[in-house]
């Protein structure tokens, strides 16, 4: 295999003046036309930009995604769910659908690598991620780049990473073909955070309820104080039309690894996590949506966190013992390009 795409990434830097990533990659879309939506119920990429464009300057406040110990230890955990024990830091990173930079920038914060790249299909998601990194004084360059056709030359990478990207991406095993592409012999790549089919249900289950629920009551009068404006509450909804375009795929963790074999990777484990988390996790989340945000204070969100990670405690001691792994919300997957 071979590829001669240009391989320049732009480094994270005040003086770059760059909108986005790389010179060349297209600006960010944050207000697509009515025609543009139009246009992306029927292109799932177009539809990706512009739900992942227009959400990109809020999507760390939407999801509390931060920087600190606490995500710092969510990504490490997530990555020695799977990929523990390996000799770090990995060199040279690679993440897919980096979106803010969530998963990398915390594992590069987590002694997980020492240099990184972020890519993601949206322009307005790689802009944040380099902005975010520069915060973070991270050695990470970015560009805006395709899954299925990564644009990084063979053998690049040691690790290759992405959260919560797979289950958007139309061909998932054209996409890994193309990550054992870019590792080197023996790199190691790690998806976290994807929804398998039973978690997926039961979640817009419990978040159709819960925004059914919340809309309604916060339409009686003496609840007005948490009701969110008409126009928030139509964005919402146009919003969540775009999301069943971007959504495409669920995953049974059986079938993802055989995508990962036939892919080309060897090593290939699947491990699944969260199920009285998720059941908890998805009202909390939905709900947090469907009401001013200044409504939920810090008390709130010391009970989400603190109920997310007990019920994540029960999970992994005692549930994961006796229910199945397709039943729990997330999977990741790991495995390694073969040293021919
Ligand atoms: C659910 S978000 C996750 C973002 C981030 N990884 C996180 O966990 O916070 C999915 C991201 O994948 C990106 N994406 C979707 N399809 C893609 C593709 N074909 N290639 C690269 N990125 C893609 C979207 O633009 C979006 O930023």
């Amino acid at each position: 295999m071979t590829a001669s795409r240009d391989d320049r990434p732009h480094k994270t830097g005040p003086a770059s003046g760059l909108p986005g990533g790389q010179e060349g990659d297209p600006a960010p879309r944050p207000h697509a036309s009515a025609e543009e939506v139009e246009a992306a119920r029927s292109d799932t990429k177009l539809a990706q930009v512009l739900y992942h464009d227009w959400e990109a300057e809020t999507y760390d406040d939407k999801w509390s995604i931060s920087y600190d110990e606490r995500c710092i230890d969510y990504a490490r955990g997530r990555f020695d769910a799977v990929a523990g024990g390996e000799k770090l830091p990995y060199g040279r990173a690679l993440e897919l659908g980096c979106g803010t930079g969530f998963f990398l920038l915390n594992l590069m914060q987590g002694g997980v690598a020492a240099t990184g790249s972020v890519t993601d299909l949206s322009p307005g998601m790689v802009k944040v991620a380099l902005r975010n990194a520069e915060n973070l004084g991270l050695d990470v360059d970015g560009r805006v780049a395709d899954a299925e056709t990564i644009p990084y030359d063979d053998d690049t990478f040691d690790l290759v990473v992405g959260h919560a990207v797979l289950h958007h991406i139309p061909d998932v095993e054209q996409s890994l073909r193309e990550v054992l592409r870019v590792l080197k012999p023996g790199g190691r790549f790690v998806f976290a955070g994807e929804p398998t089919t039973v978690g997926n249900f039961y979640a817009r289950w419990l978040g159709r309820l819960t925004w059914e629920t919340t809309t309604r009551a916060t339409r009686l009068p003496f609840l007005a104080d948490w009701r969110k404006s008409q126009t928030e509450l139509d964005e919402s909804s146009r919003a969540a039309a775009l999301e069943a375009v971007v959504d495409l795929h669920t995953f049974d963790p059986a079938e993802l690894e055989n995508i990962a074999r036939a892919a080309g990777a060897v090593g290939v484990q699947a491990k699944t996590e969260e199920f009285a988390a998720a059941l908890l996790g998805w009202p909390v989340r939905t709900f947090e949506a469907a009401v001013p945000a200044e409504k939920l204070g810090w008390g709130w969100a010391k009970f989400a966190f603190n109920g997310w990670k007990s019920l994540s405690w029960v999970d992994d001691k005692v549930l994961k013992h006796v229910v199945p792994r397709g039943f729990f919300y997330n999977v990741m997957i790991t495995g390694v390009k073969p040293n021919n």
